[in-house]
Parts: structure tokens; C-alpha cells; sequence
């Protein structure tokens, strides 16, 4: 059976975060308004998650960044934004409940605001994300990378059953930030999400756990519990994902946007000339 990607057309982008990794810097701009090329970080996914047919974005915020309102507004070439208030930061479940009267029901991606995806497939990693959604008719579905092992403490890590077909897999159990010998593979969810409504109830009942905070990745595995099905789709070779949350991370990120462009990748390669 055919479905369209455009039966999601809602996205949710937590970016209420404090931004503590990337001090000072984020005590004078939001790191989702930091530059990469010549543009916001914010702006980029915006792009992504509109060429993956979405065109409604609510942004969870908090009081403390209205640059992100001030720039973006209410939108525009074809594109509705809206922005919700996160008043604590009680972790990224909470910020993602804080969307659910703006959601209205309906099936929708939460994209990371500190998550940015560069890709040249005809179909972006979330356009895969929606279709593999809709095609198994899943209560949930995740975007994964490979990592290294070590760096399972960072990520929540998913544990897949079965074989993967048609660029997807389905995983029975995911752990956030468990460390490498507890780690249930190498796989790492990438900053991409698609949900149904019915991951509220889930959130609803879900406990503080790593960092104290209440976690995505433990109502996704409340759900599972209680036999949702949860599917993950890997990013293709030569796609990346580029994390603004820590100052290297967020070097990488830059040079990875400057590379898309013949002009910017000059200058970034002189620049790299010059020690
Ligand atoms: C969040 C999620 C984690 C995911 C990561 C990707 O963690 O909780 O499961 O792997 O994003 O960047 P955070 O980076 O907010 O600690």
C-alpha cells in the first residue's frame, strides 16, 4: 500500500535547553541561533523537515531565549510556526509533552534543536523516518547511527530484534545513556523521532531517570513494554549528524554546512591552511 509523506505534517523542536556545554556563547545567543554558513542552526532543520513534507513546527522554548521567536515569527513560505513554553527543564519528555495541545492529535516528528542533518539523498533521513512510520503503521519511529561504544554514556542506545527490511529495522528495548558494558549495542538514537499522540500517556507515567531528567527514550521503552511497535531507520552512508551541543561538535557542524557550498569550503580549507 502507497502512503504519503505527507500524512506528517507536524514537527515538534525541543530548543528550551540551557545550552551549559557551550558557555559562555550561549549566555549571549540560544545555541539552536548559532551560525553554520551564513544562517542560523534552527534554520537548517527547519529546511530539512520541510523538504520531508512538514509544515507546521512548533518550537518548545523557554523565557530565557526569545531569539529564536524574534527571528523565525510566525513563519512563512508555506511554513506555520508556533512556540510553546518549557517553564523547568525536567529533561526532553517533558518538553516534548509541553507540545501536546499544539500537536491536536495528530502524528508528528520531534527533531532536536541541537541536531542538524546534512544529507544529499533524495529522500532526507526523516522523509525515511516518516516513511518507515507509516508503513509499518508504528507506534513510534527513531533514526539510529552507529557510534563507538565508548561513547554510549552520550546517546540512548536501542537493542534490535529481528532482521532489517526495506531500510528498517524493529528494536525491543533502548537504554538511555547506559554505559559501554550495559549498552545494548552501538546503535545511537540520531536527534529524529516520529510519534503518534498516543506517546503522551506514555510520558505521562514516565519517571525522572538518567540525568534526573525524564527521558524520551523511557517512554519509548514504557511503550514497547506494553507491546507498542518501535522501528529505527540508520542514516545512508555519507549522511551526517552534527551535534551543536558541545564547541567541538559544533566546529564540525560548521564545516559540514560550509562544505555544501563552493564558496564557504574555500574559505573554511584557507582558514585550515593558516597555522
Ligand atoms: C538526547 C536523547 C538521546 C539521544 C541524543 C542525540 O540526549 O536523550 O537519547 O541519543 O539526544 O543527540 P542529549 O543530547 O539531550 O543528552
Amino acid at each position: 500500500m502507497e502512503f504519503s509523506r505527507s500524512s506528517v505534517t507536524k514537527a515538534v523542536i525541543p530548543a528550551a535547553g540551557m545550552g551549559t556545554r557551550m558557555r559562555p556563547l550561549t549566555s549571549i545567543i540560544p545555541k539552536e541561533m548559532l551560525p553554520l554558513g551564513g544562517r542560523p542552526a534552527a534554520e537548517y532543520i527547519i529546511e530539512e523537515l520541510h523538504s520531508a513534507g512538514i509544515n507546521d513546527i512548533i518550537f518548545v522554548v523557554s523565557h530565557e531565549k526569545p531569539e529564536i521567536r524574534s527571528y523565525f515569527g510566525s513563519g512563512g513560505g508555506g511554513i506555520s510556526i508556533s512556540y510553546v513554553v518549557q517553564e523547568a527543564q525536567r529533561g526532553l519528555a517533558d518538553a516534548v509533552l509541553c507540545a501536546e495541545k499544539a500537536v491536536c492529535g495528530q502524528n508528528f516528528v520531534v527533531a532536536l534543536g541541537d541536531t542538524v542533518i546534512v544529507s544529499r539523498e533524495p529522500v532526507s533521513p526523516t522523509g525515511r523516518l516518516i516513511e518507515s512510520f507509516l508503513g509499518r503503521r508504528a507506534f513510534a519511529s527513531v533514526i539510529v547511527e552507529r557510534v563507538p561504544i565508548e561513547d554510549s554514556v552520550r546517546y540512548g542506545m536501542v537493542h534490535p530484534c529481528g532482521a532489517s527490511s526495506g531500510g528498517s529495522f524493529a528494536i525491543d528495548g533502548l537504554v538511555e545513556k547506559p554505559q559501554p558494558a550495559e549498552s545494548p549495542s552501538s546503535l545511537a538514537i540520531g536527534g529524529r523521532y516520529v510519534f503518534g499522540p498516543g506517546i503522551f500517556n506514555y510520558i505521562r507515567r514516565t519517571e525522572p531517570g538518567a540525568l534526573k531528567e525524564i527521558q524520551i527514550t523511557d517512554a519509548i521503552g514504557a511503550g514497547i513494554g506494553c507491546g507498542e511497535s518501535v522501528w529505527c531507520t540508520e542514516f545512508a552512508p555519507g549522511e551526517g549528524r552534527y551535534d551543536i551541543g558541545s564547541i567541538s561538535s559544533y566546529c564540525r557542524a560548521f564545516a559540514a554546512v560550509c562544505a555544501q557550498d563552493s564558496e564557504l569550503s574555500r574559505a573554511v580549507s584557507a582558514g585550515l591552511q593558516c597555522r
